[in-house]
């Protein structure tokens, strides 16, 4: 079967065809070949204009894009900076956004010198993303702009630059002029880096790497190659691509096992070639997510004979199947899509992209059983995909939020004319060599869902840059996009939330034989550790009893049921893994975009409204999100082991909840939920046996005690599988908070000014007991050559400032982030204290990096 000729109309779906890779993060593998790729990160000047922190403004200065402009002044820092993320937060900012003080103008500049040799070479400077509105200067000439935050952008310097000299770079960002249903972070907030080619050059993310055939015995890989040249002349050229296998441990390897090459062309000054050739590999090695290797293709461009470019790009083999009937195949088997929607921010680094702080919550979803991720709404760091790629995660991969209808006044509905194939074709180009990407997607829940024209360009659009993976799009009017054919324009359905009328679709001849996901699911919302009784939301928090949703959502136990009712469904997409700043709903009631949830329903929609308007009353604290199954610190709530019970059925577990620390409620009824990959459990207090019960398959994803009466002690589930103890879970009343715990992730980290330590801190009793409702504030210090990045508790509705050395435990936990400084090895010695409280102390390593 041919790479193009996808046909999502045919029964079963097959994608032999998959072209996989990564980001093409080229470097100079060939010393004689003149590419190289540096961090543009350090060293730059940063001053902020227009509204300030406070809400104070500031007018810009004349001409600070001018290469004279005296910047000295300018506070010196590193990128990735997201300036919004400083704060203070203000009760006065808009919850949706997370009460931080993003918006504003900000102005970077870095200065830089480029040796005299360089001269004759071509610089490139590639942003990974730049919130919002980029504009780009160097040596006070302009260079070029790129308004949509989320989108790689690449400028090219050469015209402006002065060999041999000193230059500077200026760029402009403009959070003013963009507005955001949630916390969009501002600044130059993920890696920058300086590219330096010869004139004749594998152009920007200019190689496609797809495996048209796949076998046990021997895959077909075809490399299709862009090479520009930007020289004065004619060239002949001629290009070779050598593939290496995977390494032991999954990474590109160094063994070549296939070589291919192509005829020779001649490309004119200014022009560009696409080279297409094939190797086969024999016996290839699957990417697959519990195996996610991945090969090399290195690219030679010879130009009139001499190599001219090394470039590299990592690959996987893995075939696609998605299907109406049987759900999604990779690699010939089935694999239930048990994914998680995210935003970009890291809770307390805010937008800024940290690479560590990324893995971590890579980590902390795999260990739950999440294999796939959904990068809602927006195109990702480029890091987020060479991590799936990696560790093993499916991807879909998000362009937009909205279309020429913004959802709010000044979104992306106002670059959507000029800027959507620009847009699309740049998410396309720069992510479609990873093989942890399967789906494209066009879109969530935009208004013009029903346009059939509208939706059929943007697949289009995708599809001549990748006709390899389908296209998808995440409706959240799915009766009414299919009713007007709208959905026939892409690949796989994607339903936000509404199943109701799936029986119907699943016979309607126009949609029987598209797959479909759950691209958004549940919305439950709780906060971590609090628990309410005969009610759902107090103080501002929301009960982990796991229950509570908007209008549109359901607990995760309801989603469960509808994979069981419909298990050709492909999998589901929960919204979300972490919690996020900003959308602090249920108490976000200055976000009317809520109410297109309920555009067709004018019940709901009513009930909505009136709910908000009550709410609107007495002004929520909320800054950020309760929909994460785990919070903004990175702890696992309570409905972690919801989708953990689920998702890894085989792993023996059993999680009981709530906290057993309830002096006000003894005698009272008290009720005990459990947790468990095990199908029955007892549950004990004090010894005392309160019954077995077990799930109805199918239909119990928990099992609940409702009537048990409190009283302090041991709450003991011995959980059963099979007739056969599996599993079991204790919970015990503890006494008053007496010491402090602190353990980090990870013993020792690089001293590179970039990697960090996670250090959770435990307020315990004195048997080590974390104390569940203890809100001690605690300082922090730091010994050594290490510095504390940042602190949290996950608290969705704490003012406290996320970069300090001081922090209230929230429900007995707190977080504290630290980066050993870069070039400095040695021992760290992070320490706590609280009064009344024994300190503590842990020492991280900071190593070589
Ligand atoms: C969806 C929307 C998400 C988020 C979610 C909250 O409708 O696509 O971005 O707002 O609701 O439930």
């Amino acid at each position: 079967m041919n790479s193009c000729t996808l046909s999502f109309l045919k029964k079963r779906l097959v994608l032999l065809a998959l072209a996989t890779g990564s980001a093409c993060a080229a470097h100079a593998a060939d010393p004689a070949a003149p590419r190289s790729r540096e961090p543009f990160d350090s060293g730059w000047r940063f001053a902020r204009f227009g509204e300030q922190a406070d809400g104070t403004t500031r007018d810009e200065p004349a001409d600070p894009q001018a290469a004279g402009f005296d910047d000295s002044g300018w506070r010196k820092l590193d990128v990735p900076h997201d300036w919004g993320i400083e704060g203070p937060f203000r009760m006065e900012l808009a919850g949706e956004t997370g009460k931080l003080p993003w918006k504003g103008i900000g102005w970077y500049r870095k200065h830089f010198v480029l040796p005299a040799s360089d001269k004759g070479r071509q610089v490139f400077v590639d942003f990974d993303g730049a919130m919002a509105n980029a504009k780009v200067w160097c040596n006070g000439r302009y260079a070029g702009t790129w308004p949509y935050g989320y989108s790689s952008f690449r400028i090219d310097l050469t015209p402006f630059l002065k060999f041999g000299g000193d230059n500077v770079l200026a760029v402009r960002l403009d959070t003013e002029n963009w507005d955001s249903r949630w916390y969009p972070g501002a600044g130059i907030y993920r890696h920058v880096w300086l590219v330096k080619t010869a004139p004749v050059h594998v152009g920007h993310w200019g190689t496609y790497v797809t495996t048209p055939e796949v076998a046990d015995d021997a895959a077909k890989v075809r490399v299709a190659v862009t090479v520009d040249n930007q020289s004065a002349g004619p060239v002949e050229t001629t290009v070779t691509t050598e593939i290496f296998e995977p390494g032991p441990d999954g990474s590109p390897g160094t063994k070549s096992v296939a070589k291919a090459d192509s005829p020779a062309g001649t490309i004119v000054p200014g022009g560009s070639k696409v080279f297409t050739q094939e190797a086969t590999v024999a016996k290839p090695k699957r990417w697959d997510l519990a195996t996610p290797q991945r090969y090399l293709a290195r690219t030679t461009v010879r130009a009139g004979g001499k190599v001219v470019d090394s470039y590299e790009t990592p690959f996987g083999i893995r075939t696609l199947e998605f299907t109406a009937r049987d759900g999604f195949l990779l690699n010939g088997k089935r694999v239930p899509i048990q994914g998680t929607c995210n935003h970009h921010d890291l809770g307390a680094l805010g937008a800024a992209l940290n690479d560590r702080a990324l893995e971590r919550q890579l980590e902390i979803l795999k260990e739950m059983g999440c294999n796939a991720l959904r990068t809602s709404h927006n195109p990702p760091a480029p890091e987020l995909l060479d991590l799936a790629d990696s560790m093993g995660f499916l991807v879909w991969d998000e362009a937009f939020d909205c279309w020429k209808k913004g959802k709010k006044p000044n979104d992306y509905g106002l670059l959507f004319d000029e800027w959507h194939v620009k847009d699309l074709q740049a998410l396309v180009r720069r992510d479609r060599n990873h093989p942890s990407v399967i789906i494209w997607s066009i879109g969530n829940e935009v208004k013009e869902q029903k346009d059939a024209v509208l939706t059929k360009h943007l697949a289009d659009v995708v599809r001549a840059e990748d006709p390899t993976r389908p296209v998808s799009n995440g409706y959240n009017g799915p009766d009414g996009a299919r009713e007007s054919g709208a959905v026939l324009g892409i690949d796989i359905m994607g339903v936000n939330y509404f199943f109701s009328k799936q029986d119907q679709w699943d016979s309607d001849p126009r949609y029987k034989n598209m797959p479909t996901i759950g691209s958004e699911t549940s919305s439950c919302v709780s906060s971590r550790g609090e628990y309410f009784f005969g009610k759902h939301r107090e103080n501002w928090q929301v009960s982990s009893y796991d229950r509570d949703k908007p209008g549109w959502g359901c607990d995760p136990d309801t989603q469960f049921q509808r994979h069981v009712r419909w298990p050709h469904l492909l999998g589901e997409f929960v919204w979300t893994g972490f919690d996020y700043l900003g959308e602090p709903t249920p108490f976000n009631s200055k976000d009317p975009t809520q109410l297109l949830n309920f555009r067709n329903d004018p019940v709901k929609l009513a009930k909505l409204k009136k709910e908000m308007e009550e709410q609107a009353k007495n002004p929520s604290p909320s800054r950020s999100s309760y929909f994460g199954i785990i919070d903004l610190a990175g702890f696992p709530k309570d409905r972690y082991y919801s989708y953990q019970a689920q998702w890894r059925p085989d792993l023996p577990m059993a999680h009981l909840f709530p906290h057993w620390n309830w002096p006000e409620r003894v005698g009272q009824p008290t009720p005990v939920h459990l947790y468990t990959s095990g199908d029955e459990a007892e549950l004990f207090l004090n010894g005392q046996s309160l019954g077995r019960k077990a799930k109805r398959p199918g239909q119990d994803f928990r099992l609940v005690w409702d009537d048990v009466k409190y009283e302090p002690g041991t709450l003991k589930a011995v959980a059963y599988k099979n007739g056969k103890e599996w599993a079991t879970d204790t919970v015990r009343t503890t006494g008053p908070a007496a010491v402090l715990t602190l353990s980090a992730d990870r013993p020792s980290i690089r001293a590179d000014g970039r990697d960090l330590a996670f250090v959770t801190v435990r307020v315990a009793d004195a048997d080590g007991l974390t104390v569940p409702r203890a809100d001690n504030a605690i300082d922090f210090s730091i010994s050594g050559p290490g510095e504390i990045v940042a602190v949290d508790n996950g608290d969705a509705t704490s003012f406290e400032p996320f970069q300090a050395s001081r922090r209230k435990a929230f429900n007995g936990l707190a977080l504290v982030i630290v980066r050993a400084l870069s070039g400095k090895p040695g021992r760290i010695e992070l320490s706590a204290k609280s009064e009344g409280l024994k300190p503590a102390t842990v020492t991280i390593t900071g190593g070589a990096p």
